[in-house]
């Protein structure tokens, strides 16, 4: 085992033989000779010499290795009352043949595929499958509306999209493929073809000619084999929030994902082949891609794929259900589910019903986990509950508890200290170190390790620009925290426009954007204010044109309607308000943070900055107290 400080300082010592020796994990079909290429630094390539196969790794050679008949999927939906098994040897078999659909239609190496599907183990099968013929997946998470499809179609510009006809949100049934035809009628690029998964709880209108049926075209399909990949060629482009209505494609390699994942496994999670892992999120986001997908099944565990909420599918025991049902050995959350339990069964009596001997630990990210939630989760788990904080762009974590290397001292609210590999500083706007204990902007020395992102999907100077320009020789992470004594992070804020609501990363700039497409509206802002539940929630203020003399409330219905439409329901955009003015400052600026404080309650004090300080006297009547912050 040894101890974080010595598998840290090894890594500081010799990063490239650190990593050299974690690849060892890898199944290459070349391994790699050189294991950074920084010629064009500041961009970096992992393992990029080397050819490899995600899928393989994944999957073939763990029926090679004999696991064929353990279960690699285990799909439980209380929504649709089902629990489904999925072997290796199944799982085998199920991905080859409809790579077979996909390649037969045309998608090979290098082509892009949208999948578009709800918590089925089908959305595994296809992401799967394109990492088997080199295709490059974009998952798009399915609260996601029709327009936020359209922009990533666009961007990706698919041959195929991978969907199915509906998700079951709770007790509602979801129809997908209406807002899927609705975006490809939208997009400018159009695939050449989908595969629908036809559901029972409601069945999908087909297009004669572009539509395939994912039952009929799989039963008839010849199985493929694996296409070998460079190391540093894309396995996948995942659209995450920034500042604008545009997402950033985040691109990951397949080599040093391979590495990352398995290091991950071993040596944060402590699990190995045969354990079964959850992260209970969702395909569509980042956590989903990395500890629903690939990180389990490169490590051959059995991986969970869970179809319900943590409360309401039919109670607030599900989670602990699941633990013990299927021995469940590492559960991974975010801090909002467990809120949502903890508020619903506050004296743990569900938890309570559960053997749960079987639970190793419990890891929280995707949001900063507030210390009453954890206090709660470890009185009632006795379990190490682990907060770790990572990041679409970076897929696994940059500061965590490394579990398999040493369980270190927990901190409620931190997210315990850098993973090797990342070398974090704490900067000043002009770019220097702080003292222990000081906030500013959260920065990591480049190059970042193997599994991050290289770049964003055709955007290169938009990659540099957001991450690379504002600290030179830094990833700029985006948020903002301190660094105590012991090496210890806590992460307070973002410093951008993107906003948390439920685990959920969303830009409060794409929100702008829809409110200001509004024709009454004349100019508007969206704050994060605080929620107990989730964390954060959205919050519009719009000011109207002149002459607009339509009812308030009316508009301020029609802009709800209008993010909902266009963005999605998991926007969560619920308030919006009219007010007459946004106080600025003498620049133009709109004062954003302090409005955001004055909803919270927290302390604030008139900027000194500002244009017209009778604009906030009259947002904080409007708006004071209605956020409610979590601790
Ligand atoms: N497809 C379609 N709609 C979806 C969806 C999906 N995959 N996911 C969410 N939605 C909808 C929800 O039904 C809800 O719709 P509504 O406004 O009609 O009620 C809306 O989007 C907002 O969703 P959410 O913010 O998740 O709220 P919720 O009330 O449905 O659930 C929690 C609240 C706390 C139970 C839920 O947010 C949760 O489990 N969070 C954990 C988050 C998580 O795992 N994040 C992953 C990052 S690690
Ligand atoms: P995403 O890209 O969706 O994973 O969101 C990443 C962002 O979520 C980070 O930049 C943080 O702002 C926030 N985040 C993720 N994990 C944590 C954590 N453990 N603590 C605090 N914030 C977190």
């Amino acid at each position: 085992m040894g101890s974080y400080l010595s598998t840290y300082s090894d890594w500081q010592s010799d990063p490239q033989a650190f990593w050299a020796k974690a690849a060892g994990a890898v199944d290459w079909i070349d391994p790699p000779k050189q294991v950074l290429a920084d010629s064009a630094a500041p961009l970096f390539r992992w393992f990029a010499d080397a050819t490899c196969n995600t899928c393989f790794n994944a999957v073939d050679r763990h029926v090679a290795a004999g696991r064929g008949d353990q279960p690699a999927i285990i799909h439980d939906s209380p929504v649709t009352d089902s629990k489904t098994v999925i072997t290796y040897t199944e799982l085998l078999d199920h991905v080859s043949r409809l790579a077979g659909v996909l390649a037969a239609r045309g998608v090979s190496k290098g082509d892009r595929v949208v999948i578009y599907m709800p918590m089925v183990p089908e959305a595994l099968v296809a992401m799967l499958a394109c990492a088997r013929i080199g295709a490059v997946h974009s998952v798009v998470f399915g609260g996601f509306a029709a327009h936020e499809l359209v922009v990533r179609i666009n961007d990706a510009e698919p041959k195929a999209v991978v969907s199915a006809s509906c998700g079951i949100e709770g007790q509602r049934v979801t129809a997908y493929k209406p807002l899927l035809d609705e975006a490809i009628a939208q997009s400018r690029h159009k695939p050449d073809f989908t595969v629908i998964l036809q559901r029972p709880q409601a069945r999908a209108e087909m297009v004669a000619g572009r539509d395939i049926d994912w039952d009929k075209a799989v039963a008839g399909a010849a199985p493929v084999d694996c296409t070998p990949v460079g190391g540093a060629d894309p396995l996948y482009i995942l659209y995450t929030s920034g500042t604008t209505g545009q997402p950033k494609g985040v691109v990951r390699h397949n080599g040093g994902h391979m590495v990352a994942l398995l290091w991950t496994m071993k040596n944060i999670y402590k699990v190995e082949a045969g354990d079964v892992f959850w992260a209970a999120s969702d395909v569509g986001w980042v956590v989903g891609h990395s500890y629903i997908c690939y990180a389990p099944l490169l490590a051959g565990c059995t991986t969970m794929v869970f179809e319900g909420k943590p409360v309401g599918t039919p109670d607030p025991g599900t989670f602990w259900r699941i633990v013990e049902e299927h021995d469940v050995k590492v559960l991974f959350t975010a801090p909002t589910a467990l809120r949502a339990i903890k508020r619903e069964d506050p004296e743990a009596t569900y938890l309570k019903k559960y053997d749960l001997n079987g639970l190793q630990a419990l890891f929280l990210a995707g949001e900063r986990a507030d210390p009453d939630t954890i206090r709660w989760a470890q009185t009632h788990l006795q379990k190490p509950v682990i907060d770790h904080w990572w990041q679409t762009e970076t897929g696994w974590a940059i500061a965590a508890n490394p579990l398999g290397i040493e369980e270190l001292p927990i901190k409620p609210g931190s997210p315990a200290v850098p993973m090797p590999g990342y070398d974090i500083e704490i900067l000043d706007d002009s770019g220097h170190p702080v003292a222990p204990g000081t906030l500013g902007a959260i920065a990591i020395k480049l190059p970042l390790p193997p599994g991050t992102l290289p770049t964003l999907w055709k955007a290169e100077e938009r990659f540099r620009k957001s991450y690379l320009d504002t600290f030179p020789g830094y990833y700029e992470t985006g948020d903002a925290g301190i660094m105590d004594e012991d090496g210890y992070v806590s992460i307070m804020a973002r410093t951008d426009d993107v906003i948390n609501v439920a685990g959920h990363r969303l830009s409060t700039g794409a929100m702008e954007e829809v409110l200001a497409a509004h024709p009454d509206v004349a100019e508007c802002a969206v704050i994060g204010i605080g929620d107990k539940l989730k964390g954060q929630s959205p919050l519009g203020l719009v000011c109207l044109n002149a002459g607009a003399n339509r009812a308030e409330d009316e508009i301020e219905k029609e802009c709800v309607a209008l993010v909902r439409h266009e963005i999605g329901p998991v926007a969560a955009f619920k308030k919006c308000f009219v007010v007459d003015a946004l106080p600025k400052t003498r620049s133009g600026k709109i004062l954003r943070g302090t409005m955001v404080a004055i909803a919270d309650g927290a302390a604030w004090k008139m900027p000194a900055t500002i244009d017209d300080p009778t604009t906030l006297d009259a947002i904080a009547e409007q708006i004071g107290g209605l956020g409610e912050a979590t601790s």
